[in-house]
């Protein structure tokens, strides 16, 4: 399995609407990060869904790293 490339050493704030799909890239070469643009196509990663469970102000990982999905957990600062 290859790695993901990092997009950028932090997370993205986004401010995500309840119910509401959102697909985050995880592959890390999309242009509009964080989220999928299809720039993953013929490599082995796929966009990930996720799902807002609220609206509120989230924060995706951006180094494509985090053990917790689409969402930072604080890897970044050990990249
Ligand atoms: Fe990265 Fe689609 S562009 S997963
Ligand atoms: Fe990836 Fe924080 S930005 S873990």
């Amino acid at each position: 399995m290859s790695k993901p490339e990092i997009a950028a050493k932090s997370p993205f704030a986004v401010n995500v609407e309840k119910g509401k799909d959102y697909y985050w890239c995880s592959c890390g070469k999309s242009k509009s990060q964080p989220f999928c643009d299809g720039s993953h196509k013929g490599s082995e990663f796929n966009p990930l869904k996720y799902t807002a469970e609220d609206s509120k102000a989230v924060y995706f990982c951006g180094c494509k790293h985090s053990a917790n999905g689409a969402l930072c957990d604080g890897t970044h600062k050990s990249l």
